[in-house]
């Protein structure tokens, strides 16, 4: 795997910065790892990034806003490419509360975080912004327990965390700009390794799931491994309907792993 240098802050939607660097997955592509600040009379940073680009990311959010300004530090998972510049930005960002739930707060504690500014906020309640208030929720897709989106009902925003990730063959601007068949086969993958317990989820109760997405009627998908998505929550949905039943990803073994060594 290997890491490219941040990318310039971008809009990614009404009063949304995106905070995004790109992975290299030998094999599968690029992925993105994107994290968000939500502008507003209380200001919230959504995930931290990665661990190997802490003083890149710490530049392109002091560029965008004085971290001292932040309320809210919101974590939807701890995976390592969530939790990267974590305690940076607790100690520029002295007044921030750490959103999770109880299991992350527990896991990131036995990691050795800093977890006394933890605010738990389980999915169905919600976060006052100032000027609109979060619901958090559970993704229909999602590799750790823990994990809790956000849905931004002003703009209609869902922040969805792992879920609708993709990896692609060239960075893209937003997630139309990837051709439809590539972001559906991306999506399948991608699904299968981040969340390889969905083939064993009942059909209906999974399509429940996507049901619950649609209801929100999202007209912005903000994930952590997807450009912005606008407008295309009908297709996304269909994708990640479709991913149930895609074949499981193997990954390579020893043998394909030296041949890619030695091809590079
Ligand atoms: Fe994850
Ligand atoms: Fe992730």
């Amino acid at each position: 795997m290997t890491l490219t240098h941040m990318h310039s802050p971008r809009r990614a939607a009404e009063g949304v910065t995106l905070l995004s660097a790109d992975l290299s997955l030998p094999g599968l592509g690029i992925l993105p790892i994107n994290a968000f600040v939500l502008h507003g009379p209380r200001p919230m940073l959504v995930d931290t990034g990665l661990p190997g680009l802490r003083a890149d990311f710490m530049a392109a959010l002091a560029s965008v806003i004085d971290p001292a300004d932040l309320a809210y530090v919101w974590i939807t998972h701890t995976d390592a490419d969530y939790l990267g510049s974590l305690d940076a930005v607790l100690q520029a960002a002295p007044n921030a509360r750490l959103v999770t739930t109880y299991l992350g707060m527990g896991k990131m504690s036995l990691m050795g975080r800093p977890v006394d500014r933890a605010y738990l906020l389980n999915p169905g309640q919600t976060l006052d912004l100032g000027d609109r208030a979060v619901t958090a929720l559970a993704p229909p897709c999602f590799d750790a327990p823990e994990t809790t989106g956000l849905f931004d009902p002003r703009g209609g925003i869902l922040f969805s965390a792992d879920a609708f990730g993709c990896p692609v063959s060239s960075p893209a601007e937003i997630a139309a700009d990837i051709p439809a068949e590539a972001l559906r086969a991306g999506m399948q993958v991608w699904a299968q390794i981040d969340a390889p317990w969905l083939g064993m989820t009942d059909g209906a109760a999974y399509a429940a799931r996507l049901d619950e997405v649609r209801r929100l009627a999202p007209r912005t998908i903000l994930g952590s491994h997807l450009p912005p998505a606008h407008g295309m929550t009908d297709t996304l949905l269909g994708n990640l309907a479709e991913a149930r039943t895609a074949p499981p990803f193997i990954g390579p073994d020893q043998a394909a792993l030296e041949s890619m060594m030695a091809a590079a």
